[in-house]
């Protein structure tokens, strides 16, 4: 066990909890929380980061983030998901030209490619001579893809606790049977997304990206319906606070969430994920 690991999970001297809230939605928070640990302050610190030193891991960090991966709850303890570990540069850069060249995925020591993993269960029933029809139902695709996110987010958790950052890359849907055929995917195995797994480069800025007021996602016993809009025009002013500071192109959040769901056209290539997931093998039922 290297040294730093539990080191990194000291509170931070810098940041209290209400410096973290205020981070986190980009506004004074309006509540004091009442609690405050090292995984919370590790969990609100959270970034994605997309500039990487090329520094090697250390041995013995994939295993460590698999274990913590597979330490997630999964639904009925089926285990539909798998991961595979991508160092090969020319690999590393065939994904990302796959994924619209984010330049990110050829930088890092590691890239892991999630799974929605249904070939595993479909071969136990095969070797006993069983029909495996379940496996051709939404229900167990569904199944699969939350196995698969949550083990993934517990080795985010797990990297940026040891210091590492990260970033998924949803792109590689943009040609799910490239990326199948890159990576060898038997049939019923669906790249779900990409981690970019690395150290960040310290001489670029990130920042924390605020998220929606609490009020906006949080419903009490039943689902509000009376949203007041100026709690998300409060936000639009929170992320071109956020954009400013990184030196991003200005756009508006209410503008980025209509310009994204307008068209087929707008989910950038993935709108033909149903027979794309027919193609690998997933009947959809
Ligand atoms: C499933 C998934 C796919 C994503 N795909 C990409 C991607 O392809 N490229 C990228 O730069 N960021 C990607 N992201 C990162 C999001 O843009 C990021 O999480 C979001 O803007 C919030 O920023 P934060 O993680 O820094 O808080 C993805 C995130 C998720 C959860």
């Amino acid at each position: 066990v290297s040294p730093d690991s539990s080191a990194t999970l000291a509170l931070s001297d810098a940041q209290t909890p209400l410096d973290a809230l205020a981070a986190r939605y980009g506004a004074a928070p309006d509540v004091v929380p009442a609690h405050w640990n090292a995984t919370l302050d590790l969990l609100l610190d959270h970034r994605s980061v997309r500039a990487y030193r090329p520094d090697p891991l250390p041995a013995g960090t994939l295993e460590t983030l698999v274990a913590a991966a597979q330490s997630a709850s999964t639904s009925s303890n089926l285990q539909t998901w798998s991961v595979i570990a991508v160092t090969d540069p020319a690999r590393k850069a065939r994904l990302s030209a796959i994924a619209s060249g984010q330049k990110h995925i050829a930088q890092v020591p590691l890239f892991l490619v999630f799974l929605a993993d249904l070939a595993r269960l479909g071969g136990i029933a095969e070797r006993r001579g069983i029909a495996a029809e379940g496996l051709d139902y939404l229900e167990l695709m569904i199944v699969a893809m939350v196995d698969a996110a949550l083990a993934a987010q517990n080795a985010v958790v797990a990297l940026e606790s040891l210091g590492m950052s990260s970033v998924y890359i949803g792109d590689l849907r943009k040609n799910i049977e490239a990326t199948a055929a890159e990576l060898g995917l038997p049939p019923k195995v669906m790249p779900l997304f990409g981690l970019c797994v690395g150290y960040a480069d310290p001489a670029v800025r990130t920042d924390v990206k605020p998220r929606l007021p609490q009020g906006v996602v949080l419903h009490r016993e039943q689902y509000r319906t009376d949203q007041p809009d100026h709690s998300i025009a409060g936000y639009d002013e929170a992320m071109r606070a956020f954009q400013e500071m990184q030196g991003m192109a200005i756009e508006t959040w209410t503008d980025k969430v209509v310009a994204r769901v307008r068209s087929p056209a707008a989910l950038l290539g993935r709108a033909r994920m149903r027979e794309s997931l027919r193609h690998l093998g997933f009947e959809l039922r």
